[in-house]
């Protein structure tokens, strides 16, 4: 990767858009509009975190297979955070979970072509290094200070990011993602067990059986057997 710090920039992943250049990366002190999913913002302490922003211009990677992107850079924050001995998970759909609190979070964006192939995708990242107070209503903010006790380099956990990142993407076969497919199912927050719930019909319990082949989660309910398919946004998790 390319690296470039700004100090201050209104937000990366806006940067990194006019860029034009594969593997550029941008990361910087403070955001003034750093954006988060579903038009939220994106809390972050002035110098305590990382918060930036890589251009991918994939070849031949079709919009619809775009999931696969999302799973790697979920599949290389975990990475990152196990080379730290932070047990970190995947929520579904990129979310990144130590026990039941977040560390960091994605925004990807998507430049597509006529063809509907995926020109360039921005992909957004602000994981939470040294940051210990939090005060906006997010939920359940942790940063890998409070995981481990002690203050990390900013650069370094950038830089084994960055390594991570390129170990999975470099060289990718992406008409045949098993490999990503399967990590990503390994690294899973919540796989396998029933937990609650709630969607458009309302609180349930259920166990998350598959990731559909577009992302889609697979979720089987407890009460009746009943397999449902969600898009993002469609269900939340209940604690
Ligand atoms: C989320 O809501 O979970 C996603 C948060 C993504 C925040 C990062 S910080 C760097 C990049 N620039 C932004 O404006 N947002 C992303």
């Amino acid at each position: 990767m390319e690296i470039e710090y700004i100090k201050t920039v209104s937000s990366t992943n806006d940067h990194i858009l006019v860029c034009d250049r594969d593997m550029a990366l941008v990361y910087s002190d403070f955001q003034t509009k750093g954006r988060g999913q579903r038009g939220n913002g994106w809390e972050s302490e002035t110098g305590m975190n990382l918060t930036f922003s890589f251009m991918l211009k994939p070849n031949e990677l079709k919009a619809s297979s775009q999931f696969v992107i999302s799973k790697m850079v979920a599949l290389a924050l975990v990475n990152t955070l196990h080379l730290y001995d932070i047990e970190a998970k995947i929520k579904w759909p990129n979310d990144i979970y130590v026990e039941d609190k977040k560390i960091s979070g994605i925004l990807i964006e998507n430049v597509l072509s006529s063809n509907g192939m995926l020109s360039k995708v921005v992909c957004g990242i602000g994981l939470n290094v040294n940051q210990v107070q939090f005060l906006s209503d997010a939920p359940n903010p942790v940063s890998m200070a409070m995981s481990t006790g002690k203050n990390h380099s900013r650069e370094q956990v950038l830089s084994d990011f960055c390594d991570e990142f390129e170990k999975l993407y470099v060289g990718y076969d992406f008409q045949n993602s098993k490999s990503v497919d399967f990590s990503y199912w390994e690294e899973l927050y919540r796989r396998d067990a029933y937990h609650k719930y709630i969607d458009a019909e309302g609180e349930f319990i259920g166990k998350i059986i598959a990731i559909g082949q577009y992302g889609e989660l697979i979720v089987e309910r407890k009460s009746d057997g009943l397999i449902k398919s969600y898009l993002f946004k469609d269900m939340k998790y209940l604690w």
